[in-house]
């Protein structure tokens, strides 16, 4: 059946009649139906999704941070289309100009900013970006044993289920291989240790490094000075974790027990890279070389899946990593590499712009949160590194999770029934973190200031909807 909408635009099935198919031909499996009843969406422009009559949705979830650069950014979609008209179509077995382009300026821009030559292999997702830099460390340090964070996300394939922090990940399937040893994040508001952020002298930090001082922890043997981890697999900023920044001082604290230790460092920027905090990667903003880099999402903004990594030279250099040690039929694409070589251009030829503008904005947005959180018992905190923000929901106590209302207030957002400047709208929002109270706000990076005042004006509805 054909539905006409009020933008007389025509679609061949209902939402009605798209769901009928999905619910009988569609597994259940990926997370389309974490919602009862799918919502469905028919278009995207800049910073707004567009339902089938045309009432427009302020993203402030973008593709799980996947269209940096807002949706139909022109430029983007001209180099695709020029790819699509010239060489769309190669085996990963061959080389070609953008593969290598693309790898150079990755490769150019870490020189720049970690003065570490280094190289770069690409995959299809963020989470075979993981499993890569497992086997890249396994490769290396033939240690198979690896730290990550509580509340950490690095992906749902077997080997990156390991690392992803959740039990739920897992619980279904048994264990697939050497899950991660998770230390707590250093997730201040709710320091798993009870200690007070401004007082504490990084206590999580000096409480591992007693774990490996003690010989019988299991970290460490003092005699052959040998760690039983390979590496540390940390976001920077905790992305699916709800949008956690850490004390700025705190991973140059880590690096040092790491360093010490002989555990190398490996920063998944799949969420946090490409200018989500105001620089290329968040982990510049704490003055670490990480030995690993793993990207993906916003590289393509949206275009095509393509992610990687990048490694120090003496970790991937031909003579330890050769020809065949990973591979993907799709892991050299065309569409992905010219649209990741032309995000890549657009953040570098406006570097200096993007960092002083996506920090402004960022202040300026979470102004606008702390006002919320002032007039709202039910946020707790608010929190926020460039464009990477938060919102945690809680009881009127200030403290208590409240997953209830952050489920609430997405869903109600998705539905459309907001209002902004007697114009109905809506508003697209994502909920994680450890307690699944937090709103984690990602907006593109080239939101306006009156997206950014539509946005705190939006919330408020939602927040004032839902208080007692
Ligand atoms: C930090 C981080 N690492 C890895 C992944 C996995 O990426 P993908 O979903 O592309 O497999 C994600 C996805 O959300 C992520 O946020």
């Amino acid at each position: 059946m054909i539905q006409i909408c009020n933008n007389n635009k025509t679609y061949a099935q209902t939402d009605d009649e798209l769901r009928e198919i999905d619910s009988e031909w569609c597994s259940y499996g990926d997370t389309i139906h974490y919602d009862e009843v799918p919502f469905v969406y028919r278009d995207c422009e800049g910073s707004f999704m567009y339902d089938a009559n045309d009432v427009k949705y302020l993203d402030l979830q973008m593709w799980f941070a996947s269209c940096n650069l807002g949706y139909k950014n022109k430029r983007v979609r001209d180099a695709v289309v020029d790819q699509l008209d010239t060489l769309p179509q190669i085996s990963s077995r061959f080389l070609y100009d953008y593969k290598a382009l693309l790898s150079e300026k990755i490769g150019k821009a870490n020189l720049k900013r970690f003065n570490e030559k280094g190289r770069v292999q690409f995959n299809v997702g963020g989470s075979q970006a993981t499993e890569d830099a497992l086997k890249l460390i396994r490769n290396y340090t033939h240690k198979n044993r690896m730290f990550a964070f509580f509340g950490a996300y690095h992906g749902r394939t077997a080997g990156a289920a390991c690392m992803t922090a959740g039990y739920r990940y897992r619980e279904p399937f048994g264990h697939f291989s050497d899950e991660a040893h998770f230390v707590p994040y250093p997730y201040c508001f709710r320091c798993p240790y009870g200690q007070k952020c401004d007082s504490c002298d990084f206590f999580c930090v000096k409480q591992l490094r007693r774990e490996f001082e003690d010989g019988c922890s299991g970290l460490y043997n003092p005699k052959t000075k040998s760690s039983a981890y390979g590496a540390f697999f940390v976001e920077p900023v905790q992305g699916s974790g709800g949008y956690i920044v850490p004390p700025m001082g705190y991973f140059k604290e880590l690096k040092k027990v790491l360093d010490d230790f002989g555990v190398l460092f490996v920063a998944d920027e799949v969420q946090m890279g490409f200018y989500r905090t105001g620089k290329l990667w968040s982990i510049e903003h704490f003055g670490v070389t990480p030995d690993v880099i793993t990207f993906g999402k916003s590289l393509t903004n949206g275009l095509n899946p393509l992610a990687g990594m990048w490694a120090k030279e003496k970790l991937i250099n031909p003579s330890v990593w050769p020809a065949g040690r990973t591979h993907s039929t799709y892991c050299n694409n065309p569409i992905g590499m010219r649209a990741g070589y032309e995000v890549m251009s657009i953040f570098e030829e406006n570097e200096e712009k993007f960092e002083k503008e996506i920090a402004e904005k960022g202040k300026y947005f979470l102004n606008g949160l702390k006002y919320l959180e002032k007039k709202h018992k039910t946020i707790g905190t608010v929190d926020g590194l460039g464009l990477a923000l938060r919102i945690e929901c809680t009881k009127e106590d200030g403290y208590t999770p409240d997953a209830d209302l952050c489920h609430k207030i997405q869903q109600e957002g998705y539905r459309g029934t907001l209002k902004y400047k007697g114009e109905r709208c809506g508003i697209i929002l994502n909920n994680g973190s450890h307690y699944k109270n937090t709103l984690t706000l990602v907006p593109p990076v080239t939101i306006s200031y009156e997206e950014i005042d539509m946005a705190i004006d939006l919330i408020d509805q939602l927040f004032t909807r839902f208080s007692a």
